[in-house]
């Protein structure tokens, strides 16, 4: 028997059954019941043995992974032609410049070596490469361990420190990073004109013909010199070709950005259990479950379907670990450059300074004291085959990562640990099941067409 639902009973059956329609019908057992009630166990697959309502409405909290959240600030963000282009750059090594330290890239001086897809692949596009394990390598060693791209455009910030506001902001500094790709604007711009132009005047519009003409308008290489440092090619160039450049290599970070959108890995095992399949978690699993929404507090801070409350927090890892830097001090240090950014949210080059301008305006220069050695919460969608962990990939496994919380977290170097994180006490049958329930959080791979160029 089907009801007639009015506009009010439809409200009140939608906010109780939030988050259990997934691969259900929603309109099957939810609707045919009479009351709204019963709806909501029937919608919510009755809560299994084992579980208290409340651990199971915690849980619920966690699925299904939404849609990605809009970007208004890139005007090309859900364009298929961007995205498309944003793809074939990701996998470009040629935006590189020279490489200061050999390594399985190449040897001192090469260019033409790295590529963004160099620290992100495999299947959530983290890590995979670098030697030693611990920080990501490209010209030069970084300071921290690549995060994965795969469900990355959920975050509110970008980074481990929230160094950008949009994930746009963010392949222009990288490209010029001198220890991850060691490139420059001009060269960005030469190249895009060179090897991707009908792409990009697709998405953006015609390029200025003269780059293709004239170097000494448009020079070969060159971007804004380091203070205190001598002028170069780009401090002698006419303010309005500066903007064109500077133009072109936004447009760049926007088509990558358009790229990551696509990057999505949802549907995990926990994900399935969650909508009813009730083999889909091993016994060991579930425990593991209960544990992380109660005893081991971890949904305090890894909350909602993205396992992160978006919060930055002090955990006091250690900075420690092969070309881990001896302290870092996290948003504390990161947010001043973002503020200080001509290509940010609330700049001239975004499509919603508005917006961009209200999301930045609780930010100060410098941060409160609290932000010092603070860290994003990651996603923990993925997180068994992300290894290693943490900001600097200081913690190897997941079993390290879990011990590591039993002792209440460690001591900082800087900044003050979250008073939140506390000694849990676990038993090591209950260590075991919380690793089980983080590796039951992998997803599907992305589709094959989005891991190549
Ligand atoms: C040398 C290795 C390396 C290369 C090459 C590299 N990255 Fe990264 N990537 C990192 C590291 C390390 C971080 C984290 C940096 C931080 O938190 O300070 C990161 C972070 C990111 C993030 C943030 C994800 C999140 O969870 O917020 C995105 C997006 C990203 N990189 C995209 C790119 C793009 C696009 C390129 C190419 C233009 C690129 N990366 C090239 C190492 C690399
Ligand atoms: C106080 C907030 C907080 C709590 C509580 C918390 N986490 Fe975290 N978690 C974080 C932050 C922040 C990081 C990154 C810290 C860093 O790199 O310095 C992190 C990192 C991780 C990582 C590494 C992920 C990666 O990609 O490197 C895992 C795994 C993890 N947490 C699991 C858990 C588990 C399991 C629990 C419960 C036992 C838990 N967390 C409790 C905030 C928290």
């Amino acid at each position: 028997m089907k009801l007639i639902l009015r506009p009010l009973t439809i409200f009140a059956l939608t906010t109780l059954v939030v988050g259990c329609a997934v691969g259900s019908d929603p309109d099957a057992d939810v609707i045919s019941s009479s009351s709204p009630l019963a709806s909501k166990e029937a919608a919510c697959n009755k809560v299994p043995a084992g579980f208290t309502q409340a651990e199971w409405d915690k849980l619920l909290l966690h699925t299904p992974l939404p849609a990605v959240p809009p970007d208004t600030t890139n005007a090309v963000a859900e364009d298929p032609a961007a995205r498309k282009l944003g793809q074939k750059l990701f996998f470009d090594p040629g935006f590189s410049g020279p490489l200061k330290v050999a390594s399985d890239l190449g040897q001192v001086g090469d260019v033409g070596k790295v590529a963004c897809s160099s620290c992100h692949s495999g299947p959530m596009f983290d890590d995979r490469r670098s030697i030693p394990r611990t920080v990501s390598l490209g010209a030069d060693f970084h300071t921290r361990n690549a995060p994965a791209l795969v469900n990355s455009s959920f975050f509110t910030w970008t980074n481990w420190g929230g160094r950008f506001a949009a994930q746009w902001e963010l392949p222009m500094p990288v490209t010029e990073s001198g220890v991850i790709m060691n490139g420059n604007r001009l060269a960005v711009a030469h190249r895009i004109f060179d090897v991707y132009k009908s792409a990009y005047e697709k998405v953006f519009g015609p390029l200025e013909p003269a780059l293709g003409t004239d170097l000494a308008r448009f020079p070969g290489a060159g971007k804004p010199k380091a203070a205190g440092a001598a002028d170069g090619p780009w401090e002698a160039m006419a303010p309005d070709d500066q903007t064109i450049v500077n133009r072109i290599f936004v447009n760049y970070g926007k088509a990558l950005a358009a790229y990551f959108r696509v990057l999505v890995s949802e549907d995990s095992p926990f994900d399935r259990f969650m909508a009813g399949k009730k083999e889909a978690l091993s016994d060991e699993a579930q425990a593991g479950a209960r544990l992380f929404v109660g005893k081991a507090k971890c949904s305090g801070c890894h909350s909602g379907p993205l396992f992160t409350g978006n919060g930055f927090h002090n955990l006091g890892v250690p900075q420690t670990g092969e070309k881990v830097p001896a302290s870092d001090d996290g948003r504390f240090k990161d947010v001043p450059p973002l503020l200080a950014s001509g290509m940010n949210v609330a700049g001239t080059f975004s499509d919603d300074p508005v917006s961009g301008a209200a999301k930045l305006a609780n930010l100060t220069n410098p941060m409160p004291e609290s932000t010092r050695g603070a860290f994003r919460t990651p996603s923990l969608r993925g997180v068994a085959v992300t290894e290693p962990y943490m900001h600097s990939g200081q913690l190897a496994t997941l079993e390290e990562v879990v011990a590591f919380y039993d002792q209440g977290g460690g001591t900082p170097v800087s900044g003050t640990k979250a008073p939140f994180l506390q000694p849990l006490g676990l038993t090591a049958e209950e260590k075991a099941e919380l690793v089980a329930f983080l590796g039951a959080l992998t997803g599907k791979e992305v589709k094959a067409k989005y891991t190549s160029p």
